[in-house]
This record gives C-alpha cells, sequence and structure tokens, in this order.
C-alpha cells in the first residue's frame, strides 16, 4: 500500500509545528552530509566540515538556515565561493540559527552545495570527552556521542528536525579507533585494530557511508581503545553483526550478547521485514553513557551495566534493535509524536519476547512496565501535559524535560490493547507489517499513523473491524492525564505471583523481630532476575518496613550488594524510601554506588539510576547529596548532570528538591 505522501520538505503543517528547530527545511533541505573530521583528543574538540547536498523546495528561497549550539564556526563556501553568515542569538534549548545567503531566483528542485567549516567547543552537550582514568583500561581517552534527542546541533550545523533525512559519508581522522554511526569503508572492522598503526600516536583515516537516509539524532561517532568480534551469522543472511569495546571487556560484553542479537534480528525479520541497514553492531560504552541502550544507525551503543554475566538484560539489546524499523525505519515527525518511537518499539520487543520465550514473560514485561509508569505519572502530577501520550510542546521547550517512560509504556499499552480490541496477534501481525512498509523511511505524525491503522482495517475486515476500533478511547489515550490507564489489559501474573508472595510475608514479619523471622537466603534461589525486582518494588509499594528489615533482607538476599544494578538501584529505592528510617551509611552506600569511590570516575552514570538515587539521597540527607555530586560533577555525561542539577543540587540553588 502506498501512502502516496512524501515530508520531505513538503508539508508545512508539520513543520510550522515542530518545536525544536529553527531551520527551514521546509524551504530548502539537505540531502547528504559528507563529514570531514579530525578528533582532537588533546583540546577535545572535534574539528573540520560538514558539507550539505541542498535541494530547493521553495522557488526564491533567500537563505538556508541551520540549527547549531556552541559551535566554532570558521568559514562558509557555497559553490565554491566564501560567503557571509550571521549566527543567531543562542536559545538555551534551541541554540543558534546559523543563516547563510543563497543565491537569487532559485527554482524549487535546484541543487546546492554547502561547506561549513567549524570546530565543536566545551559547551557541546552531544560530546563526553573521557579521561583515560574514566575507562576500563585506564591508558586511552576515549570519546562518545549521544544526539538524541536535540543534540546533532552541538556536534555539526545541521537542520535537526526528524521530518528531514539525510544520508551521510564521513571520513575521520583520530589516534585511537572510531566508529561511526554507518557502514564501515575503510580500514575494515575485522582487520588489524588501528589499521596497523600504533594505538593513541599514530593518525588513521576511518571512512563511513550511510547509505539509507536517516534522521539526525542518529548520527554517531565514538572513538577509544575500541576493539571489534564479530557474531556468528545466521544461515542465509546478507547483514553482519558483532560487537565493539574496549579489549578488557571483550570476553564478558560477547557472552552476554553473542547469542541473543543476531537471533532477535533474524526473528524480528521475520515479523516485520528485512534489516535495511547492512550492519547491525553494538558497542559498550564506558559507564557515564547517560543510558542503557541508544539506537544509533548500525551500531546501538550501550551501557556496560548490562553485563550482568547471566544475559538477563538483553532486552535492552532487543529493545535497540527493534527500533531499527520502529524509530530508525519509521520516525516519529516530531517530539510530540516520541511515543511512536518508543512506544511500538517497547510493544514489539514484547511480542518478540512472546514469540521466544512465551506469553508469560510478555505480561511479565508490562508488569514491570507499569510500575515504572505509574511512579512517572505520579511524580508529574505537579505537571499533568507530560502525563499525556500526545505532547503538546511549546516551541523551544526541551523535550528532555518530559523524557520518563509514560511515551514507552502508555505507548505500549495502547497497543497491546489495540492488538486484544482487534482480534489477537495474529490479526495485528499483518497490520503491522503492512505498518512499516507503508512508512519505512518516512516520518509520520499520530493522525497518519491513526489514519493508516483505520484503512487498512477497513479493506482488512471491513465493517466489524473499524466498529472494534471505534470502540476505543482514543481521547482518553492520547490526551488523558492522571495516573491511571484508560484501560488496564488482563496481564498473566504466573511469574509475578511468587514475588507477590515473598513481598507478602516481609510484610507480615513487620512487626515482629528481625532474628526471629524464618526469611533465608534461599527464598530467592528459584527466582529470575526481574522476579527480583518485583518483589522489591512489590514492597515499596507497602508501608515502609522498619529499618532493621531492610538491612537484614538487603543482607540476607544479597541486593545491596549485587553487582546486577537493576536490583541494586530497586534495593536503594527500597532503602532510602522513607528519609527519618534511613541509617546514613546507607545513604553514603548509595552515594558512593553512582560516584564510584576509587577515583575511577562515575560509574552508574545512566539516568534512570544517578537521577532517582541522587534524590532518594538527597531527601535523606541533602548535604551528603551535594557534597558527592560537587566531587564528581565534572564525571558525569552533560545529559545526566542536567537532569541530577534538577533534582536541585546546584550549590546555588535555591529550589527545593522535588
Ligand atoms: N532512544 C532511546 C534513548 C533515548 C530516548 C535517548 C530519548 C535520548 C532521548 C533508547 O532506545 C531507549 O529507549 N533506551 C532505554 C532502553 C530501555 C527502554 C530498554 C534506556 O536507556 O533506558
Ligand atoms: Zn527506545
Amino acid at each position: 500500500m502506498d501512502s502516496g505522501i512524501s515530508f520531505k520538505g513538503s508539508d508545512p503543517k508539520i513543520a510550522s509545528k515542530d518545536p525544536t528547530t529553527q531551520s527551514n527545511y521546509f524551504d530548502v533541505y539537505t540531502t547528504h552530509i559528507s563529514l570531514d573530521w579530525h578528533v582532537d583528543f588533546d583540546h577535545k574538540i572535534i574539528s573540520g566540515s560538514a558539507t550539505h547536498k541542498l535541494t530547493v523546495a521553495s522557488p526564491g528561497v533567500k537563505d538556508a538556515i541551520f540549527d547549531t549550539l556552541d559551535l566554532d564556526v570558521k568559514e562558509v563556501v557555497l559553490s565554491g565561493q566564501t560567503v557571509k553568515y550571521s549566527l543567531g542569538k543562542k536559545h538555551e534549548v534551541m541554540g543558534s540559527a546559523l543563516t547563510i545567503p543563497l543565491p537569487p531566483s532559485l527554482v524549487a528542485n535546484s541543487k546546492l552545495e554547502l561547506t561549513v567549516s567549524y570546530a565543536t567547543t566545551s559547551g557541546c552537550t552531544a560530546l563526553q570527552w573521557l579521561t583515560k582514568e574514566q575507562t576500563q583500561g585506564k591508558t586511552f581517552p576515549y570519546l562518545f556521542s549521544q544526539c538524541q534527542p536535540i543534540y546533532a546541533r552541538s556536534l555539526l550545523p545541521i537542520q535537526e528536525t526528524l521530518t528531514s533525512t539525510q544520508t551521510y559519508s564521513a571520513q575521520v581522522t583520530s589516534v585511537l579507533p572510531a566508529l561511526l554511526s554507518a557502514i564501515r569503508v575503510s580500514p575494515p572492522s575485522d582487520g588489524p585494530p588501528h589499521d596497523g598503526k600504533v594505538i593513541g600516536k599514530e593518525l588513521v583515516t576511518y571512512k563511513y557511508n550511510q547509505p539509507v537516509a536517516i534522521a539526525s539524532y542518529l548520527i554517531a561517532i565514538a572513538a577509544g581503545d575500541l576493539r571489534y568480534r564479530a557474531f556468528a551469522k545466521p544461515p542465509g543472511k546478507t547483514w553482519s553483526s558483532g560487537i565493539w569495546t574496549e579489549p578488557s571487556l571483550m570476553d564478558a560484553a560477547f557472552w552476554e550478547f553473542s547469542e541473543d542479537t543476531t537471533r532477535f534480528l533474524a526473528a524480528e525479520e521475520n515479523l516485520v521485514g528485512d534489516y535495511r541497514f547492512g550492519t547491525y553492531d553494538l558497542l559498550v560504552l564506558p559507564p557515564s553513557f547517560p543510558y542503557g541502550g541508544m539506537e544509533n544507525a548500525c551500531l546501538s551503543f550501550l551501557n556496560p551495566t548490562l553485563l550482568a554475566g547471566d544475559r538477563s538484560l538483553v532486552d535492552v539489546v532487543v529493545h535497540e534493535l527493534t527500533h531499527s524499523w520502529f524509530g530508525n525505519g519509521v520516525t516519529h515527525a516530531h517530539a510530540s509524536h516520541f511515543w511512536l518511537n518508543e512506544g511500538w518499539t517497547t510493544y514489539m520487543e514484547r511480542v518478540l519476547q512472546q514469540i521466544l520465550h512465551g506469553p508469560a514473560q510478555r505480561s511479565f514485561s508490562y508488569v514491570i512496565g507499569n510500575k515504572a509508569l505509574r511512579d512517572d505519572l505520579e511524580r508529574y502530577v505537579e505537571r499533568p501535559k507530560y502525563q499525556r501520550l500526545l505532547i503538546d510542546f511549546e516551541p523551544g521547550e526541551d523535550p528532555d524535560e518530559a523524557y520518563s517512560s509514560v511515551p514507552y509504556q502508555k505507548g505500549a499499552n495502547l497497543l497491546l490493547h489495540l492488538e486484544r480490541t482487534i482480534g489477537g496477534l495474529d490479526v495485528f501481525l499483518p497490520y503491522i507489517r503492512d505498518y512499516v512498509e507503508t512508512f519505512s523511511g518516512k516520518s509520520i505524525t499520530t493522525q497518519q499513523w491513526k489514519d493508516h491503522l483505520f484503512a487498512y482495517f477497513q479493506s482488512h475486515g471491513g465493517e466489524e473491524k473499524i466498529k472494534a476500533l471505534d470502540s476505543i478511547d482514543w481521547d482518553a489515550w492520547f490526551h488523558g492525564e492522571g495516573v491511571e490507564l484508560p484501560v488496564q489489559e488482563d496481564l498473566d501474573l504466573t511469574l509475578a505471583r511468587q514475588a507477590y508472595a515473598l513481598a507478602d510475608r516481609w510484610d507480615a514479619a513487620r512487626a515482629i523481630d528481625v532474628s526471629k523471622t524464618s526469611f533465608i537466603a534461599t527464598d530467592l534461589d528459584d527466582f529470575n532476575s526481574n522476579q527480583r525486582i518485583v518483589f522489591l518494588e512489590r514492597l515499596q509499594g507497602l508501608p515502609p518496613l522498619p529499618e532493621s528489615h531492610i538491612a537484614h533482607l538487603g543482607n540476607i538476599y544479597k541486593v545491596a550488594d549485587t553487582s546486577n544494578a537493576e536490583i541494586r538501584f530497586r534495593f536503594y529505592q527500597l532503602a532510602l524510601r522513607d528519609p527519618s528510617l534511613v541509617p546514613q551509611h546507607v545513604a553514603e552506600e548509595a552515594a558512593r554506588w553512582v560516584v564510584g569511590d576509587d577515583g575511577s570516575g562515575v560509574i552508574k552514570g545512566r539516568a534512570k539510576f544517578c537521577r532517582p538515587v541522587f534524590r532518594s539521597i538527597a531527601r535523606v540527607d541533602r548535604d551528603l547529596a551535594v557534597r558527592y555530586f560537587e566531587k564528581h560533577k565534572a564525571e558525569f555525561h552533560p545529559i545526566a548532570r542536567k537532569l541530577i542539577e534538577k533534582v536541585g543540587l546546584q550549590l546555588s540553588a535555591m529550589s527545593p528538591i522535588s
């Protein structure tokens, strides 16, 4: 089915609504970017140039306007001629518009080529430069980027809107192996590291090409003492897949992900269609990486806390690879429709789990997700706008302010509700395939998604299906506020029950002297790590247990010192819950867990962990939180730092802790 819609530079309605860009991509838009970069570890900058191939959409367009943020622009050359440009006043969120005058009387479809020579600056929010101490190997520095949602503009001048996609190519000189979110042209991934040159000393040119048009938030770079190991290729597949990381992490990282990555990628292809990007590699980063995972094109970035040693956190890889279709394939039109990326990906990740591990597993993920959803909905009671699935952003509003589990979990619940209302997975899967086929390579709004849904079922089932769709309370799903889901689907609680039962036993034992309780280490023996999480979360929903009980629980179940970050995080959330009951040493342990206490830098830089832990510590002992944060602030990723500061930890900040 052909939607007949092309948004590239042609839909001013969407363009005028994109709340985060100052660029005029609807008048003139980039189709390809060539990057010529030098990674300068000494000065912590990337310098070089970005060449844009532009196509004119509006005849007579006078300027090309790009987004930039704290870039040091040196020269602009248009069709071989140096031109005058202007950099607008900096907007705190959107940065400075770079306006470049174009020749007069341009007709539609004219092509232009424009090169901006520039360097990044210390204000670059997309990059984190790590000292060698902050890496695993402690021998070489490290660099990585995070462009989503709107930080690409601090890495290169770009029309940073999701509606306009572009191909890109890059040549990057670096004294350390460099990776980009594209297909490697040279030197070969499986050749000698750093092309046989001396790592850390000699320059090598890394060449990459991204032949699939992608949105700007998927541009990425990493450079460090990196090695590659290929995963075994499933029979009949044309794509390649492998893992990158520092040498000392390679064995652990390869073991954790080698079986599931290609298995899930192949399973996903069977469900929704071919993988379009040729290469699917993973990169395990240092611990200050602020997310669990990031679906950069051809190369998902992963947090090292996923190396649990038992493959229990591979769902994050499944999530990131699923974005290859939902997000990197079908992209949301702008920040308001973010749920189309994350809600769909979360829903599909769980469909895959059901197919590979059975329905109980899928339901269990909803149980865990719904708890996170509830917490975030409660956190946003004062800002109900962010409780909505569809958020009406003001121009210049920071999309990171709204980042939460709402688009993920409310979105996934809506899709589950839809699947069941329309007749189950067998009916829904062919529709999903059609959805991906129809919109892959395009950026769409929620309305376009919904129009296609109705059109599909009109021609696959007719009246009866449309009646089912009409029975859905769309308004409540899209615009509803409050802490409840419009419809709570029945979930299979098989895996949750055991965890609930143990939590209930602790609840019942609250008044008993802890030394007289019958809890033993083996209570948790049959629990997988998700059940451990659900056990701790269930307790969090009950009145606080006495301090002695929490200490005992942490001890006998080893959840107070487990290396599984998801579990340890839940333990701290439980232990730090009631400020009046928390002994000082627990708050201090939690702080040390986040920042590390051996001088090796932040160890839990993932925002999902460090922000709430700092929030909880600050409630117990604000000075302690401030002390630890101030000391280690520079080691946090700029995004995580910003989020923690919002908790109210700046020494100068007068704002109360929320
Ligand atoms: N694309 C997101 C990460 C992201 C979203 C970064 C918005 C910046 C702005 C990624 O796919 C993601 O969802 N990561 C999750 C993984 C989890 C849901 C399995 C994370 O990091 O927690
Ligand atoms: Zn995601």
